[in-house]
């Protein structure tokens, strides 16, 4: 079967996961997530008392996390660690942190690389990431790189964690988004670029349904969907 896939990549708090989960229930297609992987990762390490910063120590626990990505009845894609649904526990601020430190180190990217082919191949996608347009699906139909100025993002973010109940400060919101911006662009590994042939869209200005018709405009014109 030969299938459609969107790659959607861009800083945190740009909007993707929001965007590409409505884009997808919209097009018919399954919306993978890539950031709740590596959250899945940071999560085991903390749970298992790892630093992060240790990248021997990480690498080294990889053989044993048991990370699975699956569907629910709610159609969403759901996070289980060791069997365990993390789906929530991994949104803290914390493990957003240490799945910023985990994602640095290729051996952690190789390991989760297949997992998100994998569903490209057998599915059409919508697929939210950082190097999807990049090294995940360098094939895919569109790609799309999704900006918005930081205080915009940490606006943004520090909205979604007080509706999950966490209150922060802007200034430390804003920060955390600057320091990962910061990791996420400049690690070693698949870091955090546009591909050359991805279409920018700078969501600063425009609302949840502006981003919304201008990604499905775009992708539109390149699918004929
Ligand atoms: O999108 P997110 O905030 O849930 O992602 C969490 C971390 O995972 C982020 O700091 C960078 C990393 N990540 C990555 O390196 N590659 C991806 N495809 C997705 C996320």
């Amino acid at each position: 079967m030969k299938t459609v896939s969107i790659a959607i990549d861009g800083p945190s708090g740009a909007g993707k996961s929001t965007l590409a989960r409505s884009i997808a229930s919209t097009l018919g297609y399954l919306y993978v997530d890539t950031g709740a992987i590596y959250r899945s990762i940071g999560y085991d390490m903390c749970v298992q008392g790892i630093d992060v910063k240790d990248e021997a120590a990480v690498v080294a626990r990889l053989p044993e996390v048991r990370v699975e990505l699956t569907y629910g009845e709610d159609g969403l894609q759901h996070m289980l660690v060791g069997g365990e649904d993390v789906t929530e526990r991994i949104r803290t601020p914390q493990v957003s942190m240490a799945a910023s430190a985990v994602s640095a180190y290729p051996a952690v990217r190789e390991y989760l690389l297949e997992m998100q082919r994998e569903l490209a191949r057998t599915h059409n996608v919508v697929m939210d990431g950082r190097d999807i347009g990049t090294v995940v699906l360098p094939d895919a139909t569109v790609k799309i790189f999704l900006v918005a100025s930081a205080e915009e993002r940490a606006r943004r973010r520090m909205l979604e964690l007080q509706q999950r109940g966490m209150d922060e400060p802007f200034e430390k919101v804003l920060r955390e988004i600057e320091e990962r911006d910061y990791n996420d662009s400049h690690r070693a590994a698949a870091p955090l670029r546009q591909a050359e042939d991805a279409v920018l869209l700078d969501t600063t200005e425009l609302d949840f349904r502006e981003s919304e018709q201008a990604l499905l405009r775009l992708i539109r014109e390149r699918t004929a969907e």
